[in-house]
C-alpha cells in the first residue's frame, strides 16, 4: 500500500459500523448497476463485486481511502449492458479478476466454478454456479449465508432476461430454485441491478413476492412469462459485450502520455484528474469553453483560464497557444468533452479534458477565481 495512504488508514472496524465485516453497496446511475466491496476487518483484506469500468476512479478512491487490500475484482457474468472494471483494478492494485470460467474471457487470472471458494482474510465467498441469464452466471454467497450476490440471476421481484448470451429459462428457473432459494430465508439478496430505486431483497421476500417465480408459480408460468418478454437489446451490447470478454482492457492502452498521467475513458476521451492539474497549473493553457457569462458569475473560473465558447471554437481556433499542453474545462465536463473530441480531431494531441468539470475542481476543493457561491 502506498505510505500516504497507510498513514492517513482509518480504523476499518469504525467504517464497518463497528462489526467484524466491512460492506458498502455503490451504484452507477446511468447503467443502474450495484456494485459491493466487503472487506475482513481484522486483516483488511477485501472484494469487489461488478464494478462498472466508468466508476473505476471512485471504487479506487474508496478502497485507497479505507486502506483496504483488494484481493479480487469479481464479477458474476459477462455483462451486456456495462464494462466491467475489473481489468483497470487489477492493473492498479494487483487483484486478481475473477469470473466464471465458462465465460471464456480473456484476462481473467481467476477463473471460477461451482462450489469454489474466494477467500479474504477470515472470511470468503462461496461461488454457486447460476446460469439462464446467461451460460456463464454465477452467485458469490457468503461464508455464514446471510448474504448473497445474485448478478442477474435474480433481481429484486424480477430475474434478469434469457433472451440472449445463451440464456435459457428452464435453466434459469433451476438456477434460481435449486441455488438461491436453497439458502436461509433470511439471506439478503443483492442484485446486479436495480432500476427502481430497490436495494436489497430476502430469499422469504423473493419466494414470496417475485412476480415472476415467486408464491404459486409454476416453471411453465415462469418460462411463459420470459418467453414474451419481448425487451430491447440493452443499448450498450456491442460496446460491453466484446469489453467485457477481455475482462474490461481497453482496446489501446494508454499507459502513460510523456506530458500527464492522462486516463482515457471508455468513450476513448483522454482526461486528467483535478488533483493533477491543480499541481501542475502553470504547465498548461486552460481552455474554458463556457459562456463569457458564466466565467464571470458566481461559479468563477480557474485563474489565467483562456476563454472560448464552445460555439465559437472552430472560428477562433488560432486564439489558442500551442506552446502548452492544453486542458479543456466547463461546468460539468460535459462541454469541454465535446470541445476536446473537436480539436482532438483538429491534430491536437496533447489535450484533456479536466474530469469532473470545474465543480469537481470546486468540490475538491480546488481555488476558483471569482467565485461566489459554488
Ligand atoms: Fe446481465
Amino acid at each position: 500500500m502506498d505510505a500516504s495512504v497507510a498513514s492517513a488508514a482509518i480504523s476499518l472496524a469504525a467504517a464497518a459500523g463497528g462489526g467484524t465485516l466491512l460492506f458498502r453497496q455503490l451504484f452507477d446511475a446511468d447503467t443502474g448497476t450495484f456494485t459491493y466491496l466487503l472487506a475482513d476487518v481484522l486483516s483488511r483484506q477485501g472484494v469487489l463485486i461488478d464494478s462498472v469500468f466508468e466508476q473505476h476512479s471512485r471504487d479506487l478512491a474508496l478502497i485507497q481511502e479505507l486502506g483496504i487490500e483488494l484481493v479480487a475484482s469479481l464479477d458474476t457474468h459477462a455483462h451486456a449492458d456495462h464494462v466491467t472494471g475489473s481489468w483497470l483494478m487489477h492493473e492498479a492494485t494487483g487483484c486478481a479478476i475473477g469470473l466464471a470460467a465458462a465465460a471464456r474471457a480473456e484476462n481473467v487470472t481467476r477463473p471460477l466454478q461451482h462450489d469454489d471458494r474466494v477467500a479474504f482474510g477470515t472470511r470468503f465467498m462461496d461461488v454457486r454456479s447460476t446460469p439462464g441469464h446467461t451460460d456463464g452466471c454465477i452467485s458469490f454467497v457468503l461464508d455464514d449465508q446471510s448474504m448473497a450476490f445474485t448478478g442477474d440471476a435474480l433481481l429484486v421481484r424480477g430475474c434478469g432476461r434469457c433472451d440472449f448470451q445463451q440464456g435459457d429459462a428452464h435453466i434459469l428457473w433451476r438456477s434460481i430454485t435449486e441455488q438461491i432459494f436453497s439458502l436461509p430465508d433470511a439471506c439478503l439478496l443483492y442484485p446486479g441491478h436495480d432500476y427502481n430505486g430497490r436495494t436489497v431483497s430476502s430469499v422469504a421476500e423473493e419466494k414470496a413476492f417475485n412476480a415472476r417465480l415467486g408464491g404459486a408459480a409454476t416453471e411453465r408460468d415462469f418460462v411463459g412469462h420470459m418467453q414474451n418478454m419481448k425487451l430491447p437489446h440493452p443499448h450498450k451490447i456491442a460496446e460491453a459485450l466484446p469489453a467485457n470478454m477481455r475482462s474490461g482492457k481497453p482496446r489501446q492502452t494508454e499507459a502513460s502520455s510523456a506530458w500527464a498521467p492522462v486516463q482515457r475513458s471508455y468513450a476513448g476521451l483522454p482526461e486528467l484528474a483535478p488533483a493533477w492539474v491543480a499541481a501542475h497549473l502553470p504547465d498548461f493553457t486552460i481552455l474554458d469553453v463556457r459562456s463569457p457569462e458564466e466565467l464571470q458569475g458566481p461559479d468563477g473560473h480557474i485563474s489565467g483560464s483562456l476563454n472560448i465558447p464552445l460555439p465559437q471554437l472552430e472560428q477562433r481556433r488560432q486564439e489558442i497557444p500551442n506552446n502548452k499542453p492544453l486542458v479543456v474545462v466547463c461546468h460539468s465536463g460535459s462541454r469541454s468533452a465535446l470541445a476536446t473530441q473537436q480539436l482532438l480531431k483538429e491534430g491536437i494531441t496533447t489535450i484533456a479534458n479536466l474530469r469532473g468539470g470545474l465543480r469537481r475542481w470546486s468540490d475538491e476543493g480546488y481555488p476558483l477565481a471569482g467565485s461566489g457561491a459554488l
